[in-house]
This record gives C-alpha cells, structure tokens and sequence, in this order.
C-alpha cells in the first residue's frame, strides 16, 4: 500500500498545527461524501472506482480489442483533463524505449490536439502517411479548439488513406451525451462512442473511458489500474480515522505549510523518469483546482536527479517560499548492477557490485536531507513499484488528497473560470463570428 511521511514536513511547523488541520480535513472528506462542498455537481469521481463493474470494463477492453487488431497506430486527441492522465499512465507503465523497441505486440500511441503547434501537427500528419491509424477523439465539452482542430486533420486523413468505411470502425469519440461537435460527430458518422459521466471534471476523469480506453490500447491492464483506485478509495472513505487516512493527511500537511508556514509553492520530485507525466497530470490537478480567487499553491515539479543540475541550486539556495513532495518507489522492475572498471579512473569502484537502484535511492536520501537542511519541508509518498496497481492506488490517493485540499483552502476545486479568459481573447483576434464587439475591442488594445 502507498506510504506517507510527512515528519520532514511538520518539523517545520510550530507543534499542534497539524492536529489543528485534521478536523477540517475531516470535514471536508465528509462534505465530499456527503455532496455539501462547492462544486456537488462535479463529484462523481468520488465512489467511481467502487462503481465500476466488469461490464463496463469489458466494453473498454473489447473497444481496445479492435483498434489493437486494426492500427499500429493510434492517436489520441485531447487536451488538459482529457489528455493527461492517459498520458501519465502510459509513460509510467511503457518501456522507456517503447518506440525503438515495439516490435508490433502493441500499437504505439500518439497525441495531438494539446497544442496548436503547426510543425508538431505537420509532422505528425507526414508520419502516419505511412501507417495503419486510428483516432480516440477525446473531449468532454466537445467544443475545444486544440482537439477540434487536430481531429479534423486527423479524421480527413484517416479517411483518405483507409476509406470512410473502414475509417468508421477506427475513430471511436468519447465526450458528452448529447452536446458538442465530438457528439454529433460521432453521432452522424457512426463512431463508436463512449459517454464522459456529467460529474466527472476532466481532470478527475483518467478513471472513465477518458483515460481508460487508451491505456488499454496501450495493452495495460485497466482492471488492476482500477483494483488499486478501488483499494485507495476505501483507505480514504471518511469512516478511515485521520491518522490513517492518506489523503486528508496529505491534504491538511500542504494546508498547513501553506497558511502556516509561509510555502506558496509545492515541487513534487520523482526519481523515475518514467513518472514525467505523472507530475505534468498532478499539476493539472493541483493548479486546476486551488488556484483561483487570488489563493493556491502553485504546483511545480522536477525529475531527479537530472534536475539537481539544473534547479537543484534554487531549491537548495532560493527563495524559502517552496516545499517539496518527493515521490518515492520502493522497488524497481528490472536489476542492473554497477559494473567494476579495472582501471577506475572515474574513482566509482567502491559502487561495484551495488544496484543503480540503491545509488539513486541513496541520491534520493541524500537530496531529501540536504534540501531538509536547506529550509524545505519534505513529504515523501512512496510506492511499492510502478505497475497498474500501484499507480491506479496514486491516481486516487492525489485526486482524494486535490478534493479535500481545495475544500480546505475555501475554493470550488470542481470549476476552472479562468481557462475561459485566453479563449476569449483568441476567439477575438481570430474573428470568430459571434466575437465581433470583443474583436474590435481587442483591436484597440494592441494597436
Ligand atoms: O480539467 C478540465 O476540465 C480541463 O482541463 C479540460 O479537461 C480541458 O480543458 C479539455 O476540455 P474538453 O474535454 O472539454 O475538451
């Protein structure tokens, strides 16, 4: 079971602090249960582990089924909430050398529509000349640019390249029941669909067919993914007493540092390469939902050690405004040993014969205490290794731990007002019918 250590964080704060957290902690993980907090109608992610049955993960798997039997190549559209996650947890469970290793057991998975890069879609467009593709158009409100874009592009030429027929039975749409384009899209053409539950927010939808359907083209085992948030889920239940449950405690440690302590910025630290994309997918969880009406700490992160040579200087020496989330695995899936070097010039013969892994850990140990010393509350979560399971129990673990946070903090952590505010503006400059007083404001404005 996921683990936390949150000594090196509390040594930092004045003594009684995070008792006197604990009870709002644990009335926010009620107000959750019970739907009381701002943002009810975004709680379905709450029980959704639990409410998950064979049915519907048969349904995932037998959608992946064929797009696994009919592409080589499968591209995901899909931006923020409904791009991250999938993306995360793909990274963490792939081989490292996925693409020069994959000898066709699985398709490769690929994503567009989370930036407007002209180069990027061109390339992209100019690579799967030459491929067997498929699409999952992901989107929730069915009307974001990034997605609508790439997925024109990508659908036309899927279209093009394998007949519409053919091209009907490898575009699959996930979105809302009934509105948006990616719906009538799906709707006109056929498209095999699966629905976004109205009370899922994106980014606490990697549990739905958002993210589950390409981890299972992936040819990861969604089952386990979804034991482990179920697992998570119940160790976390408000009837887990605060001293046991992971998530309020997390939460009401970054509550306290925060108001208490002074640190308005939090850097979850991995030192798995693998887990990248597990840090940009908790930044969009943590920044989506706590940082707004003028409040939240502002989610960062580092992967280490590779960035002690770049930020480590700030983090050990800079502003004492930052704590720090260290997240650990205990084991690791493969065993390389330190080789010996007769002539050891690089002077690193006493590691012979010592895994990599316990050089990192020792690395990890050695940063925790120096970054300690350093005036940076540590948190440490650790994992017992990087599998389905284990990262399904982190999902659950961060999404409980971002509900009660927010809650805390005194924002809705379920909206995100102020992603409207560039869309506005591009809309605008863009000349988008509908925009034409906004149009000519904004015109004024950059003369
Ligand atoms: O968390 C969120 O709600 C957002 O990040 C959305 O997921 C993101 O903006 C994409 O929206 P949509 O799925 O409607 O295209």
């Amino acid at each position: 079971m996921l683990t936390l250590d949150i000594s090196k964080a509390t040594s930092f704060l004045a003594e009684g602090t995070i008792e006197k957290y604990a009870p709002l902690a644990i009335e926010a993980n009620k107000a959750l249960a019970e739907g009381t907090c701002l943002g009810n109608d975004f709680l379905g992610w709450v029980n959704l582990p639990s409410s998950l049955d064979n049915d519907f993960i048969k349904q995932i798997n037998d959608c992946a089924k064929v797009l696994r039997e009919n592409c080589d190549t499968i591209v995901v559209a899909g931006i923020g909430g409904s791009y991250l996650g999938a993306k995360a947890v793909i990274e963490a469970l792939s081989n490292s050398f996925q693409w020069l290793t994959n000898k066709g057991e699985n398709p490769d998975i690929l994503f567009a529509g989370n930036n407007i890069g002209e180069d990027y879609l061109a390339e992209l467009t100019q690579y799967l000349k030459t491929k067997r593709f498929g699409v999952i158009n992901i989107s929730k409100s069915g009307t974001t640019t990034e997605t609508a874009l790439a997925f024109r592009l990508l659908r036309k030429q899927c279209e093009e390249q394998r007949g519409k027929e053919e091209a009907r039975k490898v575009i699959v749409a996930i979105t809302d029941a009934k509105k948006g384009a990616a719906r009538a899209a799906a709707d006109k053409e056929g498209y095999t669909s699966f629905i976004i539950p109205d009370n899922v927010g994106g980014r606490f939808s990697v549990l739905t067919p958002v993210g589950l359907l390409p981890i299972a083209c992936a040819g990861f085992d969604i089952e386990q993914l979804v034991a482990g948030a179920r697992d998570m889920e119940a160790a976390t239940a408000t009837e887990v007493p605060f001293e046991k449950n992971l998530s309020a405690i997390y939460a009401a440690t970054r509550n306290a540092l925060y108001n208490e302590g002074g640190k308005k910025i939090e850097i979850l630290a991995n030192y798995q390469p693998k887990l990248h994309f597990t840090s940009e997918w908790w930044k969009q969880l943590y920044g989506e939902s706590e940082g707004k009406d003028g409040k939240g700490i502002f989610p960062a992160s580092v992967d280490l050690t590779t960035d002690l040579h770049s930020m480590g200087q700030w983090i050990q020496d800079g502003e004492r405004t930052i704590f720090e989330t260290v997240l650990s695995v205990e084991n690791t899936n493969h065993s390389l040993l330190f080789p010996n070097d007769e002539e050891n010039l690089d002077g690193l013969n006493f590691l012979a014969g010592k895994r990599v892994d316990e050089v990192n850990k020792m690395a990890e140990l050695g940063t925790q205490l120096a970054h300690v010393d350093g005036g940076v509350p540590n948190i440490r979560i650790t994992i017992e290794k990087i599998d389905e399971y284990n990262i399904g129990q982190l999902i659950y673990f961060f999404e409980k731990g971002c509900g009660i946070s927010g809650i805390i903090l005194g924002v809705n952590p379920f909206n995100q007002p102020g992603v409207e505010a560039y869309k506005k503006n591009m809309f605008a400059l863009l000349g988008k019918p509908g925009y034409e007083a906004e149009t000519a404001a904004i015109q004024q404005r950059i003369k």
